[in-house]
């Protein structure tokens, strides 16, 4: 099932950059948990995102706003403690870098102090380009995010695809050069048009990990719970479900209690 062009018992962030020049694709998903995470690692997925979509996912809320660093910390040790070959890139969370550079450093070296991530995602472009640099000083690996950035969900007032006028386009370009420029190892791009993407990756030379972005950039990214079909409210059309985890849980759930309130579990062989 694997196509992978070399083997990696390690991935790094620059095993990321050989995957592009290489045009090995690269695969990432999100955990959040060290279950989850050790199943994802298992299966040889490249790159573990431990997101800020915990907010949603995990805590139930309806943006990534509410969820604080120490909430971060927690979820990404519980993953580092899992993985053995992916990178683990771990989401600074809404308010902990935008006010300034130093508040930016300060959470990312927690982060990677506490969780034991091995790199941190920001998101925005040149609004945030002192962070960026700050955090790279520091020797510590920044993935971009770029297109549609849910922490500013607010400003946008909608999850729909972004940069489809001119201006937000060539503006979304420029900022993907500058992260590169600025040492960033690598970029997500949300919901933007699979041309615009395709551009984009094939103007830089650090790799370019697409959501909604169509095939032409360098890899993919996707919700684990969403493409486990756990999830079954969200539908955007990017999404593919792998499986219908939804329905399968909801019937063990269903068979469980009836087992129970009927005696047949435990049976015999299940009790001391
Ligand atoms: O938080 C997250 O899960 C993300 C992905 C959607 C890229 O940022």
């Amino acid at each position: 099932m694997s196509v992978a062009k070399k083997q990696y018992k390690r991935v790094t962030v620059k095993s990321l950059v050989e995957m592009k020049s290489n045009g090995e694709k690269i695969s990432m998903l999100t955990a959040y948990d060290y279950t989850m995470a050790k199943i994802v690692d298992g299966a040889g997925i490249d790159v573990i995102l431990v997101g800020d979509s915990a907010s949603n996912v995990m805590a139930g809320h309806e943006t990534t706003l509410p969820i604080t660093l120490d909430q971060m910390i927690y979820h990404a040790s519980s993953v580092i403690r899992a993985v053995k070959r992916a990178l683990v890139v771990v989401d600074i969370p809404f308010g902990s870098y935008q006010s300034d550079p130093k508040e930016a450093l300060r959470s990312a070296i927690r982060i990677m102090k506490e969780s034991g991530g091995h790199a941190v995602k920001v998101e925005g472009g040149k609004e945030i380009k002192e962070s960026i640099k700050r955090i790279l000083n520091a020797g510590i690996p920044v993935m971009g995010h770029l297109g549609l950035t849910p922490q500013s969900i607010y400003k946008f007032g909608t999850y729909t695809v972004r940069a489809k006028e001119e201006a937000e386009a060539i503006q979304l370009k420029e900022d993907a050069k500058m992260l590169e420029k600025a040492g960033c190892f690598a970029i997500v791009l949300e919901k933007v048009p699979a041309k615009l993407a395709k551009e984009v990756a094939a103007s830089i030379s650090i790799p370019v990990i697409g959501i909604g972005a169509g095939n032409g950039v360098d890899g993919q990214v996707l919700v684990t719970h969403d493409m486990l079909g756990m999830t079954h409210e969200f539908n955007p059309r990017f999404l593919r479900r792998y499986l219908n985890m939804y329905e399968e849980m909801t019937n063990a759930f269903k068979q469980y209690a009836a087992d129970v309130k009927s005696v047949d579990f435990p049976n015999e062989k299940e009790q001391y």
